[in-house]
């Protein structure tokens, strides 16, 4: 569990995140949502130690991240994968060495155990063929695999990605997204997206934080989005008159059965 308690955070005299305080399940798949610029990078970075907060605190399983000695921080930091925006992979390596890296940075393993994990990830996440391949040879979608397989080596608790289907087809976004939800279901894993993509939302929001100009402005499961009367929220999820339309059909079906 990740407990994010009045974070408040500023750059120069302008103010990014406004007291946020939200609860990341654990062993679930936990989404940031908002327009562009609403703060959910800036939200992550701190999450995650690379931006420090003017004030609040960041808890992982009740110890505060922000308190604890520099030691304790580095292992933590170990327990947290990360697939970036763009997947961030090395051009000049290899699918198998761009996901070995983090083994030979961390683990102290010997060659042939790192090649056993490495191959155990990258068949987990379908991707048995490409070890030799390098990221100029793949498609968009290969690549976040590849992001992915490289984000969970080292047995993570806890998976932050940034935008996994930014660039990517519906169909294959809604690959990745399951890939995440069973990786998350499956080792157990806290998850945190973060995503603009409305399929996302719908097919694996455990827990949603909906940010709107550096406020929380709602929360709740993907159930509850579709009855929520939050104004902003249903701007937003439900852009296109085509989507409030059907959110009202659904409404009304619902109320329907209900009688
Ligand atoms: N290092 C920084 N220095 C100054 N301002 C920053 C910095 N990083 C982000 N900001 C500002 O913080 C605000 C929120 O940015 P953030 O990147 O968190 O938005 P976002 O919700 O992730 O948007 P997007 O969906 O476009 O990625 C923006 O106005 C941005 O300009
Ligand atoms: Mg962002």
């Amino acid at each position: 569990m990740i407990e994010i308690r009045n974070i408040k955070k500023s750059f120069g005299d302008k103010t990014i995140l406004y007291d946020i305080s939200a609860t990341m399940q654990a062993g679930k798949c936990n989404l940031i949502i908002g327009a562009s610029g609403s703060g959910k990078t800036v939200l992550t970075k701190c999450m995650v130690g690379l931006f420090t907060p003017d004030s609040g605190d960041i808890l992982y399983n009740g110890e505060s991240m922000l308190q604890m000695p520099e030691e304790e921080r580095k292992q933590l930091r170990q327990k947290i994968g990360m697939l970036f925006q763009g997947s961030a992979l090395f051009d000049s390596m290899t699918v198998e060495q761009n996901v070995m890296f983090p083994l030979d940075m961390f683990s102290g393993l010997s060659y042939r155990e790192k090649k056993k994990k490495v191959n155990e990830v990258l068949d987990r996440v379908n991707l048995k063929e490409a070890n030799k391949k390098y990221p100029a040879e793949i498609s968009g979608g290969m690549k976040k695999r590849v992001g992915i397989a490289r984000a969970i080596v080292l047995n993570p608790k806890y998976l932050f990605c940034d935008e996994p289907n930014s660039g990517l087809d519906p169909q294959t976004s809604l690959l990745i997204d399951k890939l995440i939800k069973e990786i998350t279901t499956e080792y157990k894993i806290t998850t945190i997206v973060v995503t603009h993509d409305m399929n996302s939302v719908m097919e694996i929001g455990d827990y949603i934080l909906f940010m709107h100009k550096g406020y929380k402005q709602w929360e709740g499961s993907n159930k509850e989005i579709i009855y929520s009367k939050d104004e902003k929220l249903n701007e937003f999820i439900f852009a296109s008159e085509f989507l409030q339309d059907a959110k009202q059909m659904r409404m009304l079906e619902d109320s329907e059965k209900k009688k």
